[in-house]
């Protein structure tokens, strides 16, 4: 079976497809031309990845699936949470949203934060949501050069090395989109005509 991530982020293609292995044929925005940015301007996680997908959906008639995260801080009241792509400013690099979040948290005790990752899935014009979660906290300095985004910064509960100090396999094996494409995965075993 053959399904398309409708996403241009190689590290969440690639993340996907280590997941799904030889069971699905993972395909994203590029491979099938579509080089347009697509709308993303819900106020919650299920309302992105919805829209994303359906976009798709609507523009190419494939079956697909759109995630939405967010990095949700105990401290800062949940923040920077469904705007944690563009934290430090509308054409924001990965860098920048990290910067501003360590200042922000500066001297503060409470470092407690969640990754939350909402997967829309559309099967046969049938919409399916799936939600992955991982608990951790937010360090003072970065570490590790693996992974993307908040990486450097976020250490999982149980381990002492932060995402992007990790290989792809292992941070997969624990993390918000690992668990929810997992979820995603498990239900298309089950489904009747896969
Ligand atoms: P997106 O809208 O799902 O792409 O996620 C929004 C933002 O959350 C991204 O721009 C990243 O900054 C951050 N993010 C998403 N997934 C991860 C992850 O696995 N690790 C670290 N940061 C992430």
């Amino acid at each position: 079976m053959e399904l398309i991530f409708a996403t241009h982020n190689q590290h969440k293609t690639e993340e996907a497809r280590e997941i799904a292995a030889s069971f699905i044929q993972i395909k994203n925005l590029k491979d099938i031309g579509c080089f347009e940015e697509i709308p993303e301007t819900a106020d919650t996680l299920p309302g992105n990845a919805l829209q994303k997908a359906r976009y798709v959906q609507e523009h190419f008639h494939v079956n697909c699936f759109a995630d939405d995260t967010g990095l949700e801080v105990e401290v800062l009241d949940g923040r920077p949470g469904v705007y944690s792509a563009r934290y430090a400013g509308e054409h924001c690099s990965y860098q920048d949203n990290v910067d501003k979040l360590l200042r922000e948290m500066k001297g503060m005790t409470n470092r407690r934060a969640c990754f939350k990752t909402v997967i829309a899935l559309i099967l046969d014009g049938k919409e399916y949501l799936f939600e992955g979660r991982v608990d951790g906290r937010i360090i003072e300095d970065q570490r590790g050069m693996s992974g993307f985004g908040y990486d450097p910064v976020f250490l999982p509960d149980g381990f002492d090395r932060t995402f992007a100090e990790m290989s792809e396999e292992e941070k997969n094996s624990i993390s918000h989109r690992g668990r929810a494409i997992r979820k995603m995965m498990d239900f298309l075993k089950n489904h009747k005509n896969i």
